[in-house]
């Protein structure tokens, strides 16, 4: 997984590539590098580790000129070394190439060019590319592309630069996210929209099977006949403010802190007084008896708390499952079962590839992802958006809390439609979730109670996170987010199982988070807390206010305002990423940037 960029126009290719790539970063840091080309040449500069180390080269050695592109790495085949980071280049150095995505079909591709004569200089998939292309070439740039393509088997979105047609980039996509931004007298590549926001908000978003030739004066966008597509222009609705930290010193801080108005967009138009309006999914819901929801990561845990508010308030039954295991166990998919696919920037690989075999199976689908124009966007029958605007930290949080939103909105619609709460009890309900954003505004005012625990969790090893029912979902999340980012060690456990095993680990000093959001089963959790305080564990509790029950057995409490039970997980959520987020402060970590991960994984 990697990020791309690409600019031909009147003006220095250079500073677009490097903002570009800034602002990619979250796609991958451990290598990156650009291919300029001027007067006859083409200058690659690379280097492994993060941007700001391909930035102190160019400053050494610049490079001039008005056509380029560039790439920052996560490693899939090759470790990141300079040799392996992109552009790569074909045998005489006169075509480079950058990529996102994995040529599963590298090795015997290789295989052959190699015996053919072509010399590779590293361990990637993506040189396979360059060679490929220089073997296809025969006077015209896009129909080598289009030539390549047949044989590549896998995911890419690439971009080609060659010392034969300087004046023009020709990039392709297949499964990996590619948009070409329209300017005055110049145009850009990005594998993602912030890159180019900066330039322009008018964007053609590639499709599958798609070749573009982009150059200062025009685009031409083809499929793989070479047949000539008309564009379709994209205005995107978010500005650049939107993509910065907004004087935050983190994006993670200022996505925590963007979450009451995210959620307030994300309920716009869809409450209309005591109803929930989803008419995106009419007809949809008519005739499902079962979902399967399929996501990984955070927005699996979004799924969690999915599958208990569509069970306890529609009586519908929801599976919840890895996309990444989804497609290999076989799953009983019987018909009325409605596959929803929940994933924030709609690109993950393990889950296009779940949404792709639900459809196979002939189930109707449903995503729920926070980027318009994403392949999951367009590959669902159906989308509910989360409005989120774009998420730049790697570690999720504003992005998580609208997709349980929007669960909830859907749980909610579908227990008005099937008649499955009393009236009163689930109009009370919707009306509840007008105020979600002003609670949101209120627990963010404590976050200096979660910013003393997290600094306290930062000294330890281990953290447990404990909880029962929508809470169990909430310490999942709660400890995904501390693992991410400040690398503690931390797991989550369904409260009442603790004595059956991982009770044996509390010692003295073991710091455990108790989630105390649901008042029927506060009760039972207390007495869960009650095991681990008589063997010296640590007891930090969030709860709600007025609920003293567990406040009274905690070494310190994060408080939140009595909303109703079904609404409680959101709220829950924030006081969790405040405490990773100062924990991992407190430890030096990179919070936005944590080690070994990446925002979008579009590999398998
Ligand atoms: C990566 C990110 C996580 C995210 C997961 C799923 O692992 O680091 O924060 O939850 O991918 O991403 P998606 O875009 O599908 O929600």
């Amino acid at each position: 997984m990697c990020g791309i960029v690409g600019y031909v126009g009147r003006g220095e290719a250079l500073p677009f590539l490097l903002e570009g790539l800034r602002r990619l970063e979250y796609r991958g840091y451990d290598s990156a590098g650009v291919a300029v080309y001027h007067d006859g040449e083409m200058r690659l500069t690379k280097t492994a580790g993060r941007l700001e180390a391909l930035e102190r080269k160019l400053v050494e050695h610049p490079s001039a000129g008005t056509v380029g592109i560039g790439h920052t790495r996560w490693a899939t085949h090759g470790r990141p070394t300079e040799e392996n980071a992109h552009p790569h280049t074909d045998c005489r150095g006169t075509l480079a190439a950058v990529h996102n995505g994995i040529i599963e079909n590298f090795a015997e591709l290789r295989r052959r060019l190699s015996a053919a004569g072509h010399v590779f200089r590293s361990e990637t998939d993506t040189e396979v590319l360059c060679h490929l292309v220089e073997e296809a070439y025969a006077g015209d740039l896009a129909a080598a592309v289009r030539r390549a393509a047949r044989e590549l088997v896998g995911s890419y979105a690439a971009a080609f630069l060659s010392l034969a047609e300087p004046h023009r980039l020709v990039a392709i996509r297949q499964d990996s996210p590619l948009v070409v931004g329209l300017g005055e007298g110049e145009n850009y590549l990005a594998s993602d929209i912030p890159a180019i926001l900066a330039r322009t908000r008018r964007a053609v978003i590639l499709e599958d099977r798609q070749v573009a030739v982009v150059r200062a004066d025009g685009v031409e966008v083809t499929d793989l006949e070479g047949r000539v597509l008309g564009l379709q222009v994209f205005q995107v609705p978010w500005d650049l403010a939107q993509a910065e930290k907004g004087g935050l010193p983190t994006f993670m801080l200022k996505e925590i802190r963007e979450q009451p108005r995210v959620l307030r967009e994300t309920l716009r138009g869809r409450i209309e007084g005591e109803r929930v309006v989803l008419g995106e999914l009419e007809p949809l819901l008519a005739g499902v008896r079962k979902l399967h929801l399929v996501a990984c990561g955070t927005a699996y845990h979004a799924g969690l708390v999915g599958k208990q508010l569509i069970e306890g308030l529609a009586r519908l039954p929801v599976e919840v499952d890895y996309s990444s295991e989804f497609r290999y166990r076989n799953p009983i998919l019987e018909p009325g079962t409605l596959c929803v696919a929940v994933s924030q920037s709609g690109e993950t690989a393990d889950t296009l590839a779940a949404l792709r075999e639900a459809r196979r199976q002939g189930l109707p689908t449903l995503a729920v992802t926070n980027v318009v124009g994403s392949t999951l966007d367009r590959e669902a029958a159906r989308v509910l958006h989360t409005r989120a605007g774009p998420e730049i930290a790697v570690a999720s949080t504003k992005a998580y809390t609208t997709q349980l939103a929007v669960m909830t909105l859907l749980a909610l619609h579908l227990a008005q439609a099937r008649g499955t709460l009393p009236a009163a009890q689930a109009a009370e309900l919707v009306r509840s979730m007008v105020d979600l954003p002003s609670w949101a505004d209120r627990v963010l005012d404590g976050e200096e109670a979660a910013a003393q625990v997290g600094r306290v969790l930062a000294a330890h090893r281990d953290v447990f996170f404990i909880g029962r029912g929508l809470d169990h979902a909430l310490a999942m999340e709660g400890q995904l987010k501390l693992k991410e980012i400040s690398y503690i060690h931390a797991e989550a456990y369904a409260a009442g199982e603790l004595k059956h095993g991982p009770l044996a680990l509390i010692e003295e000093g073991v710091p455990v988070v108790a989630l105390a959001t649901q008042p029927d089963l506060a009760e039972k959790l207390a007495s869960n807390v009650q095991e681990v305080r008589a063997r010296g564990g640590r007891i930090y509790a969030v709860a709600r206010e007025g609920d003293e029950r567990l406040a009274n057995l905690a070494d310190q409490t994060m408080l939140l305002p009595a909303a109703p039970a079904p609404l409680m997980p959101i709220l829950g959520a924030i006081p969790l990423q405040l405490v990773a987020y100062h924990a991992a402060l407190q430890r030096g970590c990179d919070v936005d940037k944590p080690r070994n991960l990446a925002k979008s994984v579009t590999v398998e």
